[in-house]
């Protein structure tokens, strides 16, 4: 078993092509935040080394609908998204992009070992080829119709409209999104890593880590594992990228695979970090030290670029080396998703709370808070508005902030704003000064359950082991018990009997301020420091920050001495949300929904396209009637079929129809359905149907029978 020293943590580099979202914040960057400042308040060697994925086709794809370079693209969203972050509290070390001069001498450098090794294959195969733009397409560059559902604008990789996923050779009609051109067939050469190569360490890799790894992390591994691994393209023909090294012909115009390039950001960001801090050797301490510990925060659907791709491109080039070899990832935990009022976040869609905006309206921890008490461990998690307004009112104002203005106050104004007498250690571990009060329920009720030192050792090990919902919800128990434990002793009615009881209490509770105040750090840092100074201290919390000393500790134990003197001020920490506050936001997300819906349906995508005309005698062929249903079974192996008997004026027809998805047959019986009477005859599952039911699509695939109002069952209807 590894002793570590210390901690690399890396957060996914998030694509410079629009703003990170809540999603991202919650899946990625805020849990490896909080884990990152429990760390440094324990003392611990850590840093966060994150940054901007700036290579790839949709970067490109971007430029060219608004008219501008690349460059102009990646430049925008890397500095939007890190001034995001850095108003979120996000507390990167380091935060780089693929675009920087050493990324692309570190990523050129692994291409050149690898193949220098012999370990790539190079593979010829057609692609499309624009001969007016003079470019091969990728697969998002081709358009054209989607072979199953003829919707004409399918994309090269999916078709949006039917969700099938494709490849550009499939699509009928096949045009360059570039030029509008049809493209040609072309042979092209690429350079492939063979995975498979590295099949059995990998299956050892992950093995080791199998208990120790999330259940997704290991599944998703797994699966790709099982079913043995293929070779993959780490090349592409594109002009905006990072330039295959090489001098030969047939690189020309050749540049690595976005995603082989940035799994390896983590490196040279890590080399920029040491090279900024005039140490240019360090980052080998976090890469090269099997004393170092690499922790990895991604999204779900990252997992096998890091449990996989990642690791076999530092197999090969670990191969044959004595020295300068990399360590492998000890854990990927890899989040689930926030959803948003019940729906996918999504930046294609512009369904999205975007990070930078809700920090304009409101602070940070306020969302730090909601966001850790939602995080997506194990499964999807949903973020609402009302959820962020309870969390913000009822726990962050009520509870916490609430608390510690009471603590300050009284004691700014009864005890001329000193620690009146020292809190024994004993003391503020069980809050038994209680006694005192003479109220010997509550002894019993809180003076023997809560003991600070177990519930500060339960969150430590919950944040060690990553489960963060469960840490930060422990640390509120801690300021609601504290809460109702100056509530319960009512200082402001002791001191006019009991002068030192009541100082007892308020030692206590100040102490317990400071507590919190330190556990609370890792979640909300800036209302910690905010606590801290109303304490009267100071320097930030971060000042107290020392290799080796852990402040976590010290949490337990009273950090305030008799005369300690707070500052004259108090504060309030949190602003309640009111109604009216997310009132906007509230019909705004009716707004996105409603686009949601309509896009999902294809309205807006979709021309419509209508089928050749009839003419009006035509329509006078189709014979549509009211009937009534009489009863209603399911067929046997027909998981989609109710059969149905319907009273048509005075004849019965018998009916099949694809509903059973969408009603029980209880539910059809005694409806009045609209169908075409006349229909000739289809036998299906040997049962005979004699017409056919009109529904309705709605948003989401759901199917509405339509049903005519009105008694009169006579089976005509006007045409
Ligand atoms: N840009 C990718 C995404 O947003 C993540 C890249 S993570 C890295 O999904 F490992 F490749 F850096
Ligand atoms: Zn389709």
């Amino acid at each position: 078993m590894h002793q570590f020293t210390k901690t690399l943590v890396t957060t996914a580099l998030p694509y410079a092509n629009g703003p990170v979202h809540l999603g991202h914040l919650a899946g990625v960057y805020l849990p490896a935040d909080i884990y990152v400042r429990y760390k440094r308040l324990k003392g611990e060697d850590i840093i966060h080394i994150g940054g901007s994925d700036e290579h790839g086709v949709p970067i490109t794809i971007t430029a060219e609908k608004e008219g501008i370079s690349p460059r102009d693209v990646v430049d925008r969203y890397h500095q939007m998204n890190m001034a995001a972050f850095s108003k979120c509290g996000i507390s990167f070390d380091y935060y780089g992009r693929t675009t920087s001069e050493l990324h692309h001498k570190t990523a050129q450098e692994f291409f050149l070992d690898i193949e220098e090794k012999g370990i790539f294959q190079r593979k010829s195969e057609k692609l499309f080829f624009d001969r007016k733009a003079d470019r091969f397409l990728s697969d998002r560059y081709v358009t054209g119709t989607c072979p199953i559902c003829n919707n004409t604008e399918a994309n090269g990789d999916q078709c949006e409209q039917c969700g099938t996923h494709l490849s550009p050779l499939e699509l009928i009609n096949p045009k360059s999104k570039l030029s509008d051109a049809t493209p040609e067939l072309r042979e092209t050469m690429h350079w492939y890593f063979p995975l498979g190569r590295f099949q059995q360490q990998l299956e050892n890799y992950v093995q080791e880590h199998e208990e120790e790894w999330r259940q997704n992390v290991v599944n998703y591994s797994r699966t790709w594992l099982n079913q043995g691994l293929k070779d993959r393209a780490i090349t592409r023909d594109l002009g905006w990228g990072i330039k295959v090294p090489l001098e030969s012909q047939e690189a020309l115009g050749k540049v690595l695979y976005v995603w082989f390039d940035a799994v390896l950001g983590y490196i040279s960001f890590t080399r920029e970090w040491a090279a900024a801090l005039g140490q240019s050797e360090r980052w080998k301490e976090y890469w090269q030290n099997p004393e170092c510990r690499l922790v990895q925060f991604i999204g779900k659907d990252n997992v096998v670029f890091h449990t996989l791709m990642l690791p076999a491109i530092l197999m090969a080039w670990n191969e044959g080396r004595q020295s300068g070899c990399y360590n492998l990832a000890d854990n990927v935990p890899a989040s689930e998703f926030m959803n948003f009022e019940g729906r996918k976040f999504s930046k294609s869609r512009n369904y999205a709370i975007y990070l930078g905006e809700f920090l304009e309206k409101f602070p940070a921890d306020t969302l730090r808070y909601s966001i850790a008490m939602n995080y997506p461990e194990n499964k999807d998690t949903d973020f609402s508005w009302v959820d962020f307004q309870n969390r913000t009112n009822g726990e962050l104002a009520d509870t916490l902030g609430n608390f510690i203005k009471r603590s300050v106050d009284f004691t700014n104004s009864k005890f001329g704003g000193v620690v009146p007498i020292d809190c024994p250690p004993d003391v503020i571990k069980s809050f038994t000064v209680i006694q005192t009060h003479g109220n010997d329920d509550l002894i019993d009720e809180l003076g023997n359950r809560v003991d600070l030192d177990d519930l500060v050792d339960e969150i430590g090990e919950a944040y060690e082991h990553f489960h963060f919902r469960e840490a930060v919800s422990k640390t509120m128990d801690i300021a609601r018990k504290a809460n109702r434990f100056l509530t319960q002793n009512e200082p402001w009615k002791l001191i006019k009997s009991d002068r030192d009881a009541a100082a007892k209490i308020m030692s206590v509770s100040l102490n317990l301020c400071h507590t919190l105040a330190l556990l609370f750090y890792p979640v909300i840092p800036e209302t910690s420091n905010r606590i801290h100074a109303m304490l009267g201290f100071a320097g930030t919390i971060e000042s107290l920050i020392k290799p080796g000393v852990s402040l976590w500790e010290q949490a337990k134990r009273p950090g305030l001495n008799m005369g300690h003197r707070l500052r004259e001020t108090s504060e309030i920490l949190f602003t309640k949300i009111e109604e009216s506050d997310i009132a906007p936001e509230l019909a705004k997300i009716e707004g996105l929904l409603a686009d949601a819906v309509k896009r999902e349906a294809g309205v807006e995508q979709q021309k419509m396209e209508f089928k050749p005309l009839i003419s009006f005698d035509d329509f006078l062929k189709v014979d549509l009637r009211v009937a009534r249903v009489i009863s209603a079974e399911k067929v046997n192996k027909a998981a989609k079929l109710l059969k149905l008997q319907l009273q048509v004026g005075s004849v019965t027809k018998q009916v099949l129809a694809g509903i059973a998805k969408h009603y029980t047959p209880e539910e059809m019986v005694g409806k009045n359905v609209l169908i075409v009477a006349n229909l000739a005859d289809r036998t299906i599952r040997d049962e005979v149907s004699e017409g056919m039911i009109l529904a309705v699509e709605g948003a989401d695939g759901k199917l509405f029978v339509i049903e005519p109002q009105g008694n009169e069952i006579n089976g005509r209807l006007i045409q």
